[in-house]
């Protein structure tokens, strides 16, 4: 049988994006037959072992979807080695990761989310945490039409 291919979503604290990236992909990729081990992980360990900032958790839940099952953790050097896609939320994300652990051959692996409507774009998810209400909507909005196209992607190609 073909392993499952593992994607991880990363954000800073592992708390707000990531996570609601996570839930999002395992509830729409169901809906493209598509079956990918799934994780988050954040830069940073500040919030290692709890669970979704609550705001985030309360405006995934106003979206039905309940997201209290995660806990987060600090992304690791084996992530590289371990997933083979990992999607980070914004650019210093990103960058951290590749100042911290990168090796040319994981090069590959690492990228922004897709672009909802443009093929071969790619968008950042603005850090909500020192935001409003409305900003943890908007990164709901955001990442579910990004988790969408993404599912399309991916199931071209899987
Ligand atoms: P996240 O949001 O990276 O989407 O989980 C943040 C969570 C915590 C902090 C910053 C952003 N913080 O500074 O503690």
């Amino acid at each position: 049988m073909k392993e499952k291919k593992k994607l991880l979503f990363v954000c800073l604290g592992n708390i707000c994006r990531s996570p609601l990236a996570e839930a999002l992909m395992r509830q729409i990729q169901t809906e493209y037959n598509l079956n990918f081990e799934l994780d988050s992980a954040g830069t940073s360990g500040y919030h290692n072992g709890e669970l979704p900032d609550a705001r985030t958790r309360a405006n995934a839940l106003k979206n039905g979807l309940d997201i209290s099952y995660l806990r987060a953790r600090q992304f690791k050097p084996n992530d590289l080695e371990a997933f083979d896609q990992i999607f980070t939320m914004d650019r210093n994300n990103l960058l951290d990761i590749q100042k911290a652990h990168l090796k040319s051959e994981h090069l590959h692996k690492l990228s922004l989310l897709p672009h909802p409507e443009k093929q071969g774009e790619y968008i950042e998810i603005p850090d909500p945490y020192f935001g409003t209400e409305t900003d943890f909507e908007n990164v709901f909005q955001l990442l579910n039409k990004s988790i969408t196209a993404l599912c399309r992607e991916l199931s071209k190609i899987n």
